[in-house]
């Protein structure tokens, strides 16, 4: 069965282009984005791995590791980010998963056979320091994800995981929060000082 919100996400040892990893021991109590792509030297997840290289900087600095994985082989995933760094300016600098055996893609039911017969899809496993998963996502082969909205959510869960909030529509770091319903006003006032009531199941704060 897939994986749904709140399940543990399954640990596995696998080949990666910076050796040998054990999930849940590589990302200790950090969050983890783990994500696949269909194949190496296609246009799409050529994109995709620059841009995430792009941001792996700002992913650590949030405590998040990120791992990458698609059916390939480690001896191809390191021929072909040399073509990464050539056309998207930026070095891999994050490990590449090489699931010739398909355990990982299985153990995160990443081949969805009606989309790509043999190869991952585009999905996305944020987890958090417990090892729980806290975002599935997944895209065809033909359209490239957002990781600037990967990020976003991130800022999400890390918010909302420390704070009673929740985080409205298009909300960026920065905005208004939503006070979570489970709390009082008393206890509102106590835990945030002002904050405005739209309804009585809205209210919202300034952090
Ligand atoms: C791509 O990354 O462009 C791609 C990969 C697999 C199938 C189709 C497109």
């Amino acid at each position: 069965m897939a994986l749904r919100l709140g399940d543990e996400a399954p640990n596995f040892t696998a080949n990666t282009t910076q050796g040998e990893i054990n999930f849940h021991e590589w990302k200790g109590d950090s969050w983890a984005i783990l994500f696949s792509h269909p194949k190496d030297f296609t246009p799409v997840c050529t994109t995709e791995l620059g841009y995430t290289a792009k941001l792996a900087d700002r992913f650590a600095g949030k405590n998040t590791k990120v791992l990458a994985v698609s059916v390939d082989s480690v001896e191809d995933h390191n021929a072909w980010t040399g073509d990464i760094e050539e056309t998207q300016g930026v070095a891999v600098n994050f490990p590449i998963i090489g699931d010739t055996s398909r355990e990982v893609a299985e153990l995160y039911d990443m081949i969805h056979p009606n989309e790509l017969a043999t190869l991952t899809v585009r999905s996305v496993f944020i987890v958090g320091p417990d090892n729980k998963v806290k975002l599935t996502l997944t895209y065809p082969a033909s359209t490239g994800r957002n990781f600037d909205e990967i990020d976003r959510v991130l800022d999400s869960l890390q918010l909302t995981a420390e704070r009673p909030v929740a985080t409205p529509v298009n909300w960026t770091p920065g905005d208004d929060v939503i006070i979570s319903p489970a709390l009082s006003d008393e206890e509102a006032t106590e835990k945030f000082g002002e904050f405005v009531t739209h309804k009585p199941y809205l209210r919202t704060t300034t952090l």
